[in-house]
């Protein structure tokens, strides 16, 4: 037992050779100067790769955050979770997404956009290509303006059709950085899990605003918000002239175009979006 102690204070401080925890002075000194090295070098590396990676960044290429190459589909109104239940006669009950819209379209003014945008040439690319290391920054963005929605632009009808039971639904594409000619696909309801089912019958006529659905080439390509600092997003807006009261209605919405694979295996949900809609009579 004494022993075993005198073993063990030996080993923490060993008087007649000079060691501590078994090491003399040098080789504990040795010990601490390579891990200093060490840590100093992994240091100097993790710094040179951040300094490299900072070099690499472009304040002016929109980054992934930014920008998407298949489009994110979503709605405004922002109802709760998607859900889009009102009654016609019940003000309250459509109040909110009557104010949520009006909020929403403020920047697309027309008398805003005049001030702000280009009256751009419809159906081409509006291209603005730095060249080469010469920057062509700012880049201008294209007018759209919110009588551009007609009946859904809440100038003609101030309340988007909400009182009438014919509501509006405005569809977004997140901030999408090229593609081509796009189409709206309002028309699925579903089923059950992962199954879709055509279905005019609940759904009804539908009124595109652009009239035929489609969000105009000109507004693209999108470069990035601090290359087009003005940029408005186009938008296409879908009117429910006589959809089923009283009950869900299920409904997707679909982006179509010739160049993306919208809704291909790997990310399915790319270029859709689902909501549930519900008209109460009262
Ligand atoms: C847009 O117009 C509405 C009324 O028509 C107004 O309340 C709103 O402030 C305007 N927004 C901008 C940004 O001018
Ligand atoms: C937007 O509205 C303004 C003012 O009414 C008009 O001058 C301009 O041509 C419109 N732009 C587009 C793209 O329709
Ligand atoms: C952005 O809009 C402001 C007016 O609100 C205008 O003075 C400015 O020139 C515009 N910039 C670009 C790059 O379009
Ligand atoms: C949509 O309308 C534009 C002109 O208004 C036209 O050039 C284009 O072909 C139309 N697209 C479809 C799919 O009907
Ligand atoms: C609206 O739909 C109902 C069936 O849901 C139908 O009976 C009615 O005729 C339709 N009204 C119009 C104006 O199409």
């Amino acid at each position: 037992m004494a022993d075993f102690s005198l073993e063990w204070r030996d080993f923490f401080w060993n008087p007649r050779t000079h060691e501590l925890l078994g090491r003399t002075a040098a080789s504990w000194g040795l010990i601490l100067l390579f891990y200093l090295i060490f840590y100093l070098f992994l240091a100097g590396m993790f710094a040179l790769t951040m300094y490299i990676m900072l070099l690499t960044l472009d304040d002016y290429k929109p980054t992934w955050q930014d920008q998407l190459s298949t489009p994110g589909v979503m709605i405004r109104p922002k109802g709760n979770q998607l859900e889009i239940t009102f009654s016609t006669s019940d003000t309250e009950s459509w109040d909110g997404f009557v104010h949520n819209l009006n909020t929403f379209l403020s920047p697309y003014n027309d008398s805003y956009q005049v001030q702000t945008n280009d009256n751009c040439a419809p159906d081409e690319y509006f291209i603005q290509e730095d060249s080469g290391e010469v920057r062509n920054n700012p880049k201008r963005s294209c007018q759209f303006n919110r009588t551009m929605l007609e009946e859904c632009s809440g100038v003609l009808d101030r309340f988007y059709g909400y009182d009438k039971g014919q509501p509006c639904i405005l569809i977004k594409l997140n901030r999408v950085l090229k593609h081509e000619a796009v189409c709206l696909h309002p028309q699925s309801y579903k089923v059950g899990e992962d199954e879709w089912k055509e279905d005019s019958d609940k759904i009804g006529p539908l009124a595109y605003y652009p009239p035929n659905g489609t969000f105009n080439l000109m507004y693209y390509p999108y470069y990035g918000k601090k290359a087009q600092v003005n940029y408005t997003q186009p938008l296409v807006a879908v009117k429910f002239l006589n959809a089923s009261l009283n009950t869900d209605i299920n409904v997707e919405c679909k982006v179509t175009s010739n160049t993306l694979a919208v809704g291909s295996d790997r990310d399915k949900f790319a270029g859709r979006v689902s909501f549930k809609l519900r008209i109460n009579d009262k």
